[in-house]
């Protein structure tokens, strides 16, 4: 990696609402990001989970450019085929039969929140500690961590958060005034942690058992991260509302609720909206996404990848001391540190290689599908390289 001739500086004009790296980006291609001074970065974080098929797709640069020539925007008043088409192959690879199209996962969440408060008239929401739902209101209260609504409050009322994976304590909040739980089969910003299958199992009787919703959260988790269509399906669980964004226009901003039928009636006209959700450039990037997904069985390969990407990094991280554990399910893996993982983040980056962190201590690496074998051998062992030199 070249030394880098020029540091990026704080831009006066942009609320500093993120750390910035010192990079401005230039371009991006499949799994390489390069920036203006000409340095090439392997992407293992996606952009944060969002280009599964790699940075620009030809077929999803050609749908959208497509519909960038017929028109971008009508109105949700208009019936845009687009729209249809992308619900029906979101509903035919998931339990749902409705969609909402939004703008992004928060406000993915924020409509289930609302859609279950609605259809149950009941005030309570259920999530879970260390989870992460989004930065609106509804889904920063549903969020599990303190730093994210610290300043903002006082939040909506009826939020409770629970400890992960505690049967006895959901068993203890559930109750006749629970509209809904909504959990992530993988807490992603909370760590990378799985959801234990009995939890996941318990969580589903209870709702069932107290007339509430299932939310799951799969907008990190969805559109083949972790190696099916949706996490929960490997679960063996059915949400009665479903949400997604990130890997679902792979980069283009686009994000959908998808619910069962039961749910029509509560989300009739007037009740919900949005002036861009499902506009037609979005819903062609869906489509792509989704035909491409599917076509090209990139999600069989997101399984058989990760399972590979998980062997290796256990092979390679566990014996380190500065390791304390390696967890994941398809293309989504975390490695577990003793101490901050930001120096080695960082150290990383410096090598050539994007990874993100996912609370104080964790490495979290999200790869595009299409990110070839020997490219992820070579991060793993980069990994190792790093946290050697950063331990001696
Ligand atoms: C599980 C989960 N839910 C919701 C969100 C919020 O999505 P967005 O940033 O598109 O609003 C995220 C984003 O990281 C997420 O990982």
């Amino acid at each position: 990696m070249e030394k880098q001739e020029e540091t990026a500086q704080e831009n006066e004009e942009l609320f500093p609402t993120y750390k910035r790296w010192e990079l401005t980006f230039q371009k991006a291609e499949d799994t390489t990001i390069t920036d203006t001074n000409g340095n090439r970065y392997q992407d293992f974080m996606a952009g944060i989970g969002v280009v599964n098929l790699g940075h620009g797709h030809p077929a999803v640069v050609q749908a959208v450019e497509k519909q960038l020539h017929e028109g971008w925007h009508a109105s949700n008043f208009f019936h845009y085929s687009q729209q249809e088409e992308a619900a029906h192959l979101l509903t035919s690879h998931s339990c749902g039969d409705l969609v909402f199209f939004a703008n992004s996962g928060a406000e993915a969440n924020e409509a289930a929140i609302k859609l279950a408060r609605k259809h149950t008239s009941r005030k309570k929401i259920i999530s879970f500690v260390q989870s992460f739902h989004g930065r609106t209101f509804g889904s920063m209260a549903a969020t599990g961590q303190t730093a994210v609504q610290e300043g903002f409050g006082p939040m909506p009322e009826g939020f409770v958060r629970l400890p992960f994976n505690d049967v006895n304590e959901l068993e203890k909040a559930i109750d006749e005034d629970t509209a809904a739980v909504i959990m992530e089969i993988v807490q992603g910003e909370g760590g990378v942690r799985p959801a234990d299958e009995k939890f996941v199992k318990a969580v589903q009787e209870q709702v069932e058992k107290n007339g509430a919703l299932l939310i799951c959260d799969e907008i990190q988790t969805g559109i083949g991260r972790t190696g099916t269509f949706f996490a929960h399906e490997q679960r063996g669980i059915e949400p009665d509302i479903i949400t997604s964004a990130k890997g679902l226009g792979n980069g283009f901003p686009v994000g959908a609720m998808i619910g069962k039928q039961f749910l029509k009636e509560s989300f009739g006209p007037g009740s919900h909206g949005t002036t861009f959700g499902g506009n037609p450039l979005a819903m062609a990037a869906v489509r792509a996404t989704l035909q491409t997904l599917t076509e090209e069985k990139w999600i069989e390969a997101a399984a058989e990848k990760g399972e590979r990407f998980l062997n290796e990094l256990n092979r390679v991280l566990r014996p380190l001391p500065v390791v304390e554990d390696v967890r994941g399910v398809g293309m989504m893996a975390g490695v577990e540190l003793t101490e901050a993982s930001a120096p080695a983040i960082k150290a990383l980056r410096e090598k050539g290689m994007l990874v993100i962190g996912a609370g104080p201590n964790v490495i979290r690496m999200l790869p595009p599908f299409t990110m070839k074998e020997e490219t992820l051998v070579k991060g793993v062992h980069d990994i190792k390289e790093t946290l050697q030199s950063i331990q001696s």
